[in-house]
């Protein structure tokens, strides 16, 4: 076989002979990256050392008698309830996250846990050494005496085959897959064949043994995994580390679960001793709420089946140049477009010359239309400056015509809020049926506009009585 160049596209993998500015096959711009070859193919890695290759042919599904989900738990609460319940003997899960955000941290802590319980594991430091590895767990909580944990300081897939085969862990950690490679394949680590190929070989060992694989992926600029968008299709489960780095606190969320919901989160704070759980973020996120300050509205989100109380905070300033300046921090930007000119066409606000800011305290992203009603009434709130009372929780999908559109699952999000001492709840009409009432003690104020929604929480900032 000559030496051969070929340009992949990053995003889907589709493979060209010549480079193209568009994806025919995924429409991507620039995606297309060069993949250079060598002459001598040599025997793959899954080749070398065996991966049982799978066997069985078809059978009727009447026939197949199922087994439940052989599961354990990882030692860490939080990453079980993103994982749906614990680890699944034979997943392979990929997390995913931002250089620094503490995947390789988070990695080591579960190795550390499931070895203290009893568990074979090993942990492929491919990026770092084995005395780097060794320091970072004198540092993590329980990191000290983690039994059978082995950690080696390997980026050729066909050894970490082999050690896999002699020391038959029951959960296999490679941090991270950009910098594992196969020689056989030619092209450098970090290609786009070289991220699929190892990944497919890794799934297809975890499928076959029942090992568990723990794959590390980075981040592009975009926020997406580095390497093909096929990896994602490949692995059971995908988690991302997201949060600022420059804040303490991280969210892993699941993207993609065969084992589990999605969008489920857990909540970790990085501190000196590794990620510590938090046990309840809503107060977290909480914890530096202004009380009556114009603009600061708190909504019971939820992430997966986790209720969480979230503050958004908007800041309306006359634009100085002209062009008035929209900005979105965890919130979707489109999303705040749209609900500004609900404002400016049903309620009046004349917010075209105004710069709109909006965030979520703490770092969190959210994605739930029930935020809708919050950053609405947050930004009408800042443009009067007229506060929302503090005790008061605000909740509701905004439709173009500015009605309020019912959320789902009300009981657990009041029950959230009313744990944490809120007060009221501003909540879409249409829901009134839907909340456990005999439990919920706080005063339920149903609107079916969000004008009512306004009239209501704004201009009397003290007392609400219907
Ligand atoms: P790391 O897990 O190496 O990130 P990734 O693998 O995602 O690149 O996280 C490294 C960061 O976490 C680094 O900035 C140091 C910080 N850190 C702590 O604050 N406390 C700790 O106990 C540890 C181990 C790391
Ligand atoms: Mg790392």
């Amino acid at each position: 076989m000559k030496a051969k160049t070929v340009f992949s596209c990053s995003s889907c993998g589709y493979q060209s002979a010549k480079w193209l500015g568009k994806c025919p096959d995924c429409a991507n711009w620039n995606s297309m990256v060069e993949e250079n070859y060598s002459a001598a193919p040599a025997e793959s890695a899954a080749v070398r050392s065996s991966v049982p290759a799978y066997k069985d042919g078809p059978v009727l599904l009447k026939e197949v008698v199922g087994k439940k989900d052989n599961r354990f738990s990882c030692g860490i609460a939080e990453m079980d309830r993103v994982l749906g319940g614990g680890i699944v003997a034979g997943s392979v899960i990929l997390i995913g996250g931002d250089p620094g955000i503490g995947k390789s941290t988070i990695s080591l802590q579960i190795s550390c846990a499931l070895a203290a319980s009893g568990k074979t594991v090993l942990y492929v430091s491919a990026e770092e050494s084995v005395e780097q590895t060794k320091m970072r767990s004198e540092r993590i909580k329980d990191g000290s005496d983690p039994g059978n944990l082995y950690i080696v300081n390997q980026t050729d897939l066909s050894e970490v085959l082999e050690y896999i085969k002699k020391i038959k862990p029951q959960v296999v950690v490679v941090d991270s897959i950009q910098v594992i490679w196969d020689p056989a394949l030619g092209s450098c680590a970090g290609s786009v064949g070289q991220v699929r190929e190892c990944a497919g070989v890794l799934t297809q060992l975890a499928k076959t043994t029942g090992t568990a694989v723990f794959i590390i992926g980075h981040v592009t600029k975009e926020g997406t995994l580095a390497g093909p968008r096929v990896l994602e299709h490949i692995v059971d489960t995908v988690l991302y580390f997201e949060g600022d780095r420059f804040l303490s606190h991280r969210i892993l969320r699941a993207v993609k679960n065969r084992f589990g919901s999605t969008n489920e989160i857990g909540v970790f704070q990085m501190c000196g001793a590794g990620l510590e759980q938090v046990r309840n973020p809503s107060e977290v996120f909480l914890s530096q709420r202004p009380k009556d300050v114009a603009g600061s509205v708190v909504v019971p989100v939820l992430e997966g089946t986790r209720p969480l109380l979230v503050e958004i905070q908007a800041l309306v300033a006359k634009a100085n140049f002209g062009y008035a300046s929209r900005r979105a921090e965890g919130f979707d930007y489109n999303r705040l477009n749209l609900l500004i000119a609900v404002l400016e066409k049903r309620i009046g606000l004349h917010l075209g010359a105004e710069d709109i800011f909006v965030n979520v305290a703490g770092g969190i992203k959210i994605e739930d239309p029930a935020a809708d009603l919050a950053v609405a009434v947050a930004a009408a709130s800042a443009f009067r400056g007229q506060s929302v009372p503090s005790d008061c929780v605000v909740l509701g999908e905004v439709g173009l015509a500015g009605e309020i559109r019912s959320v789902a699952q009300l009981p657990s999000r009041l029950g959230e809020a009313q744990n944490l001492g809120f007060k009221r709840c501003v909540l879409p009409a249409n829901n009134k049926d839907s909340w456990g009432r005999e439990k919920i003690k706080m005063e339920m104020i149903p609107v079916s506009t969000l004008k009512e929604a306004l009239d209501i929480l704004l201009n009397s900032s003290t007392v609400i009585s219907r």
